[in-house]
């Protein structure tokens, strides 16, 4: 896709349009991330409406790119939500971005987000609510809306990205682990009672399943971006859906579903041996 950049003339400014606008609310917050994740954060516009499918039902991309991206959004439930066309602008010398509705919705309201680096691993946001045409009292209505809103959804960014980055800092961590390369789990009847399973093998988080009565062993770390799998339950087709980007995984093949160039990492196997013991290796 060809990086075009935003269609808002002026865009980095406020009120590119001079619209009649109010402050309808400020959303302040310290959260458990560093710049780098956070920055991250605001241009995947991937996650939307997986990781915040409690607020976005759909999501049809229009342009990407350092600058930000454009999107078409539904909310929830997607049937009756009105279609919304948002850019998001960054403006990283000023260490903030906006994201203004261009159609559908509330037409030119602009939320502002500044970020501001707290230390190594925590960042200060405060998020900034302009919303055009809109009296006293409906700007305060619509305020707290948006203050609920973001709460909901910065609780569910922050997750994200502490997850990630203790996956990262797990890469990058000297490795204590002692390779392993067997582990023996016991009685296959004993087992059983306790699947689906994670452990650990070399340092790897491995899941453990049962699918059409054979044992499967697969990576329980998204290779997009490095979620945690392990509580992804497994749907009757045999395959798991990452809750951050939507990558639907074939256990048994480790191949993407949904058109994504991506696979779970190989390389686990389950044998049963004759005296009726699981043991799972590294191949
Ligand atoms: S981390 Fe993005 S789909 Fe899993």
């Amino acid at each position: 896709m060809p990086d075009t950049g935003p269609v808002q003339k002026d865009a980095q400014k406020h009120n590119p349009n001079n619209l009649p606008m109010r402050v309808a609310a400020v959303y302040e917050r310290v959260i458990d991330a560093n710049l780098a994740r956070a920055w991250e954060n605001v241009l995947d516009w991937e996650h939307l409406p997986h990781l915040h499918d409690s607020s976005f039902s759909s999501l049809e991309l229009e342009d990407a790119g350092e600058w930000g991206w454009r999107a078409r959004t539904k909310g929830v439930p997607q049937e009756t939500s009105q279609e919304t066309l948002i850019e998001l602008v960054v403006d990283r010398p000023n260490s903030r971005y906006v994201s203004r509705t261009l159609a559908g919705g509330l037409p030119g309201m602009e939320i502002w987000t500044h970020f501001t680096k707290v230390d190594e691993r925590k960042t200060q946001i405060k998020v900034e609510f302009h919303i055009p045409n809109v009296d006293e009292d409906g700007a305060a209505k619509l305020g707290g809306l948006m203050l609920g809103l973001y709460e909901t959804l910065w609780d569910e960014d922050e997750r994200m990205m502490v997850e990630r980055q203790a996956a990262l800092d797990a890469k990058t961590a000297p490795n204590q682990t002692a390779e392993e390369p067997l582990i023996d789990l016991g009685d296959l009847e004993a087992l059983n009672a306790h699947l689906p399973l994670t452990i650990e093998l070399a340092g790897k988080p491995v899941n453990i399943v049962r699918i059409d009565d054979a044992l499967h062993a697969y990576s329980a770390e998204c290779p997009h971006m490095l979620a945690p799998l392990s509580d992804v339950p497994v749907d009757n087709q045999g395959c798991i859906t990452c809750p951050w980007h939507g990558y639907r995984f074939d256990v048994k093949s480790g191949k993407v579903t949904n058109g994504k160039n991506l696979s779970l990492s190989p390389g686990f196997e389950v044998t049963v041996t004759k005296d009726n013991r699981v043991e799972i290796s590294q191949t």
